[in-house]
């Protein structure tokens, strides 16, 4: 296999992993990729630990079209005051590519008791 198509069946399948559309999936690779650059270091997903539980931040930037570039740069340079007093150091070994690929999906995320009233409001009423 020449070097061309190398590079072809490269990029078809790093961008399928991220279009796929598989939530299930998406999730894995995101958390995975959050332990290895060290974001779980001080986050959990649904948990306030040192840094802001992710879901938390999502709910807070909801609608926000900003959001996504202004905590791309606050994560790489790091920053303190929107959550407390505990500052994040700046993450500037992890490539920027890697923070907006994470940050992205964690605007995404939604509480558990969000999609349970979500998943309520649907359910036909049997009384
Ligand atoms: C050393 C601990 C630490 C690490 C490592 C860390 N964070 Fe944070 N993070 C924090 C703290 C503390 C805050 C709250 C900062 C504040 O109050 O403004 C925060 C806030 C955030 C916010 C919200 C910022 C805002 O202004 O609302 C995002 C998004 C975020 N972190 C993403 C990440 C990602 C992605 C990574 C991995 C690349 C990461 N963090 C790594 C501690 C950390």
């Amino acid at each position: 296999m020449g070097m061309r198509s190398m590079m072809a069946v490269v990029v078809f399948c790093t961008g399928t992993a991220f279009a796929g559309g598989d939530p299930v999936a998406d999730r894995e690779e995101m958390i995975e990729l959050a332990w290895k650059r060290g974001c779980f270091n001080c986050h959990e997903i649904d948990k306030t630990i040192r840094g802001p539980a992710w879901v938390d931040v999502a709910e807070r930037y909801r609608g926000d079209d900003e959001a996504l570039e202004r905590l791309v740069v606050k994560v790489r340079n790091g920053g303190v005051g929107n959550w407390g007093d505990d500052p994040m150091t700046a993450n500037r070994r992890v490539p920027e590519e890697d923070i907006r690929t994470l940050v992205g999906w964690l605007l995404s995320l939604e509480k558990e008791s969000d999609k349970e009233v979500a998943k309520d409001a649907e359910e036909p009423r049997k009384d």
